[in-house]
């Protein structure tokens, strides 16, 4: 329950990256020795994820609240339970770390967000470059090889998912592999760092085309999981939504730059210090175009967000979803509260109106939950949010992240 109007102040801390944890925690399974992985969100994702390993067999334990110490040497390649396995989208991962590890893999298919069609082509595409046989027997995918050779791969969408998988799959594959047209998002080049940390040969993270050159063994050690670029981005969106004045800090600016870049074009105040960004908000705000695209252009995960700002914008904002077929689920609920949105195909027409009246909502999905929160922040009266769960998977303590600011939200339990 949120209730609207107060600017928030003060510093808030930002979490290590779900979109990394999640790819980092099965890339494990490929590490014949123990990992200790810092920084880890406290986030329902985590638990997700560290569960289905514990039901493999690997030992998994937290040091402190946010230290893992992973060690997957005694792991079976069955992947259970399939219910688990539907919870997160990242369980596709197992797919490549088993592959990479045992030659052989079955898994459910993921669940996560409902954007639409969210097809595997490309990964599949990638494992059949090394050698896989990969086939699709309703909900399971099962990918296995005599022997997994590098090969290269071109990926025709930029994707994510299969840029992690294809990466996952070549560690220790014979020889090199080269992937093409790669993703480059931060959590890619993270997961690359950790690889390497563990033993591996990965170059190119961060650019359009990874090398992997496979090597025998991963033998174990300590990474650091980089900070939440979306975490940050929604902390930043929220002071400057709320007209108030918040330093967002343990980030790396670098990986805000497109964020940053828009909010200064609304007219909200943006200072970048080494690992720090102060947002101060203003009265009034320019609608803006945005089209999210893949890194280092604007994520669609900051979509709903920015949306919510720009609901009370000057003029008609723009904005294209340039990744996802259908990511305006959320804006029905931004309707509820007086928002002028028109959705067409992949552009919401976004009209400001003078101001949001709270209003019970749902959190659609993830980031459209983070929307939503942002607007009864905005809102004037009371705004209750249902659907929690899903804010739950990927942000740690949003609700007393925000309290600490001054805000007025409490969750209530049922
Ligand atoms: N695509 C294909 N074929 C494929 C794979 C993807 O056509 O084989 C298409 C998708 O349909 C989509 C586009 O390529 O249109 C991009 O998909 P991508 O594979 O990059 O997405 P993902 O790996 O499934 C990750 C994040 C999402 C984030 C996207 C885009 C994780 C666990 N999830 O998903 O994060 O929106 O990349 O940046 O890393 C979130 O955190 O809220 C979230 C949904």
């Amino acid at each position: 329950m949120v209730k609207g109007g107060k600017p928030l102040y003060g510093e808030v801390s930002i979490s290590g990256a779900k979109n990394a944890v999640v790819a980092i925690i099965p890339a494990a399974i490929l590490v014949d020795g123990v990992c200790i992985v810092e920084n880890v969100p406290n986030i329902k994702d985590v638990q997700v994820i560290v569960t289905i390993l514990e039901h493999m067999g690997a030992e998994v334990a937290f040091l402190d609240a946010y230290t893992l110490r992973i060690d997957c040497r005694g792991i079976q390649k069955q992947t259970e339970p399939d219910a688990m396995m539907r919870k997160m989208r990242a369980s596709y991962y197992l797919l490549g770390a088993l592959l990479g590890r045992f030659h052989e893999a079955k898994v459910t298919m993921p669940g996560g967000c409902n954007f639409g069609v969210r097809p595997i082509d490309q990964h599949i595409k990638g494992f059949e470059a090394l050698g896989a046989e990969v086939r699709q027997d309703s909900d399971v995918i099962v990918a296995s090889a005599e022997k997994l050779l590098g090969g290269n791969v071109y990926l025709d969408t930029v994707s994510v998912g299969a840029t992690i998988n294809i990466m996952l799959a070549a560690v220790l594959a014979e020889g090199t592999t080269t992937i093409e047209n790669v993703a480059k998002e931060p959590h890619i080049v993270d997961l690359a760092n950790f690889l390497n940390a563990m033993g591996a040969n990965v170059k190119g993270a961060g650019t359009d085309v990874i090398k992997v050159k496979g090597v025998k063994k991963l033998s174990g050690g300590i990474y650091s999981i980089i900070p939440d670029q979306i975490e940050a981005g929604t902390f930043m969106v929220a002071a400057a939504a709320t007209g108030g004045n918040v330093l967002v800090k343990n980030i790396i600016p670098k990986h805000m730059e497109s964020i940053s870049a828009k909010l200064i074009e609304t007219g909200a105040k943006v200072t970048e210090y080494d690992d720090s960004i102060r947002v101060e908000g203003v009265s009034t705000y320019e609608g803006v175009q945005i089209k999210t695209q893949p890194y280092p252009g604007f994520p669609t995960d900051m979509q709903p967000q920015i949306v919510a700002l720009l609901s009370v914008a000057k003029g008609t904002s723009l904005v294209t979803e340039g990744v996802w077929d259908n990511r305006f689920q959320y804006v029905s609920e931004l309707h509820r509260m007086g928002a002028n949105i028109r959705v067409d195909g992949k552009t919401a027409f976004v009209t400001g109106v003078d101001h949001l009246e709270g209003a019970p909502v749902r959190a659609t999905d993830l980031r459209g939950g983070a929307g939503v929160v942002i607007a009864g922040l905005m809102a004037q009266g009371i705004t209750e949010i249902t659907e929690l769960e899903h804010i739950d998977r990927g942000y740690e303590n949003l609700v007393e992240k925000f309290q600490a600011l001054g805000a007025d939200i409490q969750r209530k339990s049922c």
